[in-house]
C-alpha cells in the first residue's frame, strides 16, 4: 500500500469531530476503498483546550489556521466555515500551494467559488465541497459523474432543513412560525442565530452552486432572488392543504431563453410532486435532465455524520487520484450567463388577503385583477360569522411577478383590505 495520504483540519466543531470519528474510527476500511491509509497529522481551531470529545493529542496543533497551509500534509479540509476571513485565507493559501483542499463551506464557494477553482487549476490542486450541498446526499458526484452525460434543464430542492423542520412542524401542528423556530431553537434543530437559515440564504448558497455545476456557468450567488419563510403562516399551509398542494422552501434554477434564473422562496408543490413528500429536517433534491429524465435524492442535508460522510468521501476521491474539475468543467471553460431580470420572471402565485366583510367586495377584487389583466385559475373565500372579515385566496394563471405585485400593491391600498397580502409561488407538476 502507498503512504498515507496527510491532512490538516482547520475546525474541530460538529463536522471536524465527525470528520475525526469516521477516519480514526473506521481507518482500514477507509484505506481499502482509498487504496492507501488517510492520516491525520496537524489541526486548528480556535480554543485549544476545549474537550471534544475526541483524543486530538496525537496531532499537530495550529493556533493559526492559516499556518497549515505551509505544514507538511497533502489535503486541507477547512471546517470553520464563513464566506471570508480565516477560511477564504486558508483556502487561497493552500491552493496556491498546490494544496488539495476540502471544504464543507456552501458560503465560501458560493462567493468565491470561481477564484479559488482558477487558482486550484493554475497548481494542480484538488478543490472539493460535497459536504457543502445538502450534507449527506451526495448531490455533486451525482452531477459531475453519474449524470455527466446529461444536459440539466433544472435543478430543485429543500436545501435547508431547518426551514423544513419548521414549515413540517407548522403544519402538521397549526402552530406560529415564532413559536415553531423558538421550540426549534431549544431543541437544537435551528442555530441561535437563525438567520441565514431561515432568510433562505443558506438554501441561496446551495442553490448557487448546484446551478453552476448543472449550468456549466459561474457561479452567480448575487442573482438568486431569496425570500425566507418568516412571514410564512399556518393559514397558507391550510390554504395550500386545500388546494392540493404543501408549502416549502424551494430553491430552483433553470435556463430561460439562455439566462439563468434562480429563486429561493416558500413555494406551493402539489402532492404528487417528490418534494411535496419530504418532511421534518430532510433535504432532497431533484434534476430534470436530458436524457435521463427525473431523478431524486433525498437524505439529511446536515448533522455531524451525514456532513462528515461526504467530507470523507472527498478526502477518498483525492486520495485516489481523482482530480477533475470541481465544478465539472474547467474553470476556464465556465460560462458568464446574464441573470433574467426580475420583472420577466414568469409563473403562477398564491395570493391571500383579508378584507373587511362587506357588500361588493369581491367585485372589487375582480375588477382590480381584470385592470391589472390577470385572469383567475381559482378563487377560495373564507369568512368566519361575526368577525367582521373574509379571506381571499386568488390562484391568477401564469404571469410575470411584477403583474401580481403591482395587483398586490393597489389592492393594499384599498380601504377594505386589512392586512399585506401574502404572496407565494406555486410550482405545478409539469414545471421542469
Ligand atoms: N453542522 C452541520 O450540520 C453542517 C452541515 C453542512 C455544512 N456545514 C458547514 O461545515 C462548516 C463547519 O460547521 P460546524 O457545524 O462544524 O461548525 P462549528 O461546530 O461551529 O465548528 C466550527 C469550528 O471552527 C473553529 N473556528 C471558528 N472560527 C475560527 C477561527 N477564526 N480560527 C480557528 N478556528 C475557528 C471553531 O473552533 P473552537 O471549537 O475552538 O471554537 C470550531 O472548532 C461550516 O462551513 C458549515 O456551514 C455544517
Amino acid at each position: 500500500m502507498q503512504d498515507p495520504l496527510k491532512i490538516g483540519i482547520a475546525g474541530l466543531g460538529t463536522v471536524g469531530v465527525g470528520v475525526i470519528k469516521i477516519l480514526e474510527q473506521t481507518a482500514e476500511r477507509i484505506a481499502a476503498r482509498a487504496g492507501r491509509p488517510i492520516a491525520i497529522t496537524h489541526v486548528s481551531a480556535r480554543t485549544r483546550g476545549k474537550d471534544r470529545g475526541v483524543d486530538i493529542g496525537g496531532y499537530t496543533w495550529c493556533d493559526d489556521p492559516g499556518a497549515l497551509a505551509d505544514a507538511p500534509v497533502d489535503v486541507i479540509v477547512e471546517l470553520m466555515g464563513g464566506s471570508d476571513g480565516p477560511a477564504l485565507v486558508l483556502a487561497q493559501k493552500s491552493l496556491s500551494a498546490g494544496k488539495h483542499f476540502v471544504t464543507a463551506n456552501k458560503a465560501l464557494i458560493a462567493h468565491h467559488g470561481q477564484a479559488l477553482a482558477e487558482s486550484a487549476e493554475r497548481s494542480k490542486a484538488v478543490l472539493r465541497f460535497e459536504a457543502a450541498v445538502a450534507g449527506g446526499i451526495p448531490v455533486i458526484k451525482a452531477l459531475c459523474d453519474g449524470l455527466a452525460a446529461n444536459e440539466i434543464v433544472s435543478v430543485q430542492g429543500i436545501l435547508n432543513g431547518t426551514c423544513n423542520y419548521i414549515l413540517s412542524v407548522m403544519d402538521q401542528e397549526g402552530a406560529d412560525f415564532g413559536d415553531v423556530l423558538a421550540d426549534a431553537q431549544r431543541l437544537g434543530y435551528a442555530e441561535a442565530d437563525p438567520t441565514f437559515d431561515i432568510d433562505g440564504i443558506d438554501a441561496a448558497h446551495k442553490l448557487a452552486i448546484l446551478a453552476a455545476i448543472s449550468f456549466g456557468a459561474q457561479i452567480d450567488f448575487d442573482s438568486v432572488s431569496v425570500d425566507g419563510i418568516r412571514a410564512v403562516s399556518p393559514v397558507d399551509l391550510d390554504y395550500a392543504r386545500q388546494l392540493g398542494y404543501r408549502l416549502k422552501l424551494i430553491g430552483r434554477a433553470h435556463m430561460v431563453d439562455g439566462m439563468l434564473e434562480q429563486r429561493v422562496a416558500p413555494t406551493l408543490v402539489p402532492v404528487g410532486h417528490p418534494l411535496a413528500a419530504v418532511e421534518d429536517s430532510f433535504n432532497a433534491i431533484v434534476f430534470e435532465g436530458v436524457p435521463v429524465g427525473q431523478t431524486v435524492f433525498e437524505g439529511r442535508g446536515a448533522g455531524e455524520g451525514p456532513t462528515a460522510s461526504a467530507v470523507v468521501a472527498d478526502i477518498i476521491d483525492i486520495a485516489r487520484g481523482g482530480d477533475a474539475p470541481a465544478f465539472g468543467v474547467p474553470a476556464a471553460a465556465l460560462k458568464k450567463l446574464s441573470a433574467t431580470p426580475t420583472e420577466a420572471r414568469q409563473g403562477r402565485f398564491y395570493v391571500r388577503l383579508t378584507v373587511e366583510d362587506e357588500v361588493g367586495v369581491a367585485a372589487s377584487i375582480a375588477s382590480l385583477m381584470r385592470d391589472h389583466g390577470i385572469s383567475m385559475d381559482s378563487l377560495l373565500q373564507r369568512g368566519e360569522a361575526g368577525k367582521g372579515e373574509v379571506t381571499f385566496v386568488l390562484t391568477p394563471h401564469r404571469c410575470a411577478l411584477s403583474v401580481i405585485e403591482a395587483a398586490a400593491e393597489a389592492r393594499a391600498a384599498l380601504e377594505v383590505v386589512l392586512s399585506k397580502p401574502a404572496i407565494l409561488r406555486i410550482q405545478d407538476q409539469d414545471d421542469v
